[in-house]
């Protein structure tokens, strides 16, 4: 593994980030799966002072290398993108936009910048911007989506650009993992496992509903939004795409998501809560600590090529 240019890049053990999940992310998991030799990632899908405190508290907790996931689109963006400066950061991850305009700033501080795409136009488009990798995510996924699957988009962004792909959505166990590394990733990012390792702090309802779903339990929310959202079918998806399909005014629909993250993290209402989830919640049923998650991967994907006589680095 010491050749994997991801671990080499990010000084990590294993080449898997834990996605920067919204609300959810803390400084809980992101210190776990870093001391379990992953990259923990912190949301930044939060007010800025909220990801001060995490940052300041992941680093009581570790010394190892985490990361910090910032939305380009939410109104704090230019204060996290300072934030993660002053904190030296070590990994910047990015979704909803570009990240040019902080591409300088954030190199001047030594931050290793990974935005996460849905296509090979916007890889092309990153890696021209400076990324230092990249996160491919296919619509398997939890939380926003694209339109291509994690099988279709990897390797075409994996032929697009030459710096390392990271592969993201649907990858549950060591065949998820080995599956990646075939199609020429060479690290990747889970987010619906990671929801029910033991120092995921997201309420235990949500993390039961994903213990018990099934492969077809998911929707994707939000299609007429132009902001698709997988999430665990339940009271409000289900009014959420009726809406939808009675062609709702688009600012009506999208008031139905105000506060639904909060319901289903904090206060734990499956009903009325917006439960994230990707499409491989159906093969996930143990809790566990995040480093026997990591392991368990891992060792199963070694299992993986082992059968076909490969291993790799
Ligand atoms: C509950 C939840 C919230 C998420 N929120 C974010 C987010 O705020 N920003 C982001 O870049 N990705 C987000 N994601 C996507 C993850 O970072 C990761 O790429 C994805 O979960 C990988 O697919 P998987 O769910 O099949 O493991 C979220 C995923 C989940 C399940």
């Amino acid at each position: 593994m010491e050749r994997n240019r991801v671990c080499e890049l990010l000084k990590i053990k294993y080449p898997i980030f834990q996605g920067g999940m919204a609300r959810i992310a803390d400084a809980s998991l992101a210190a776990a799966v870093s001391e379990a030799g992953g990259l923990g990632i912190i949301t930044g899908a939060a007010p800025t002072e909220w990801v001060r405190e995490q940052i300041k508290e992941t680093k009581k907790l570790t010394n190892k290398p985490f990361g910090v996931n910032i939305m380009l689109m939410a109104e704090n963006a230019d204060e996290i993108a300072d934030l993660v400066c002053e904190e030296e950061v070590a990994v910047v991850t990015t979704g909803a936009g570009s990240p040019g305009k902080f591409m300088e700033k954030w190199k001047k501080h030594n931050i290793k910048v990974i935005p996460v795409v849905a296509s090979v136009a916007l890889a092309k488009r990153m890696e021209k911007a400076g990324a230092d990798a990249i996160i491919a995510e296919g619509t398997e996924s939890g939380g926003h989506v694209g339109q291509l699957t994690t099988m279709t988009l990897v390797p075409q962004v994996v032929d697009a650009v030459n710096v390392p792909v990271i592969g993201a959505g649907g990858i549950g166990d060591g065949r998820g993992v080995a599956a990646a590394f075939m199609l020429g990733a060479e690290g990747i990012q889970v987010g619906t496992r990671f929801l029910v390792a033991k120092e995921c702090t997201v309420h235990q309802n949500y993390k039961d509903k994903i213990l018990k779903a099934n492969d077809i339990d998911t929707e994707v929310t939000g299609r007429c939004t132009g902001h698709p959202v997988r999430v665990l079918r339940n009271k409000l998806a289900r009014t959420y795409l009726k809406l939808e399909k009675e062609g709702m005014p688009v600012e009506e629909i999208e008031k139905l998501g105000i506060g639904a993250l909060r319901k289903a993290v904090v206060e734990g209402d499956v009903d009325n809560g917006s439960l994230m989830s990707g499409q491989i919640a159906g093969l996930i049923n143990k809790e566990q600590t995040s480093k026997e998650i990591i392991e368990e991967l891992f060792k199963g994907a070694e299992e993986r090529f082992k059968l076909f006589g490969g291993k790799y680095e």
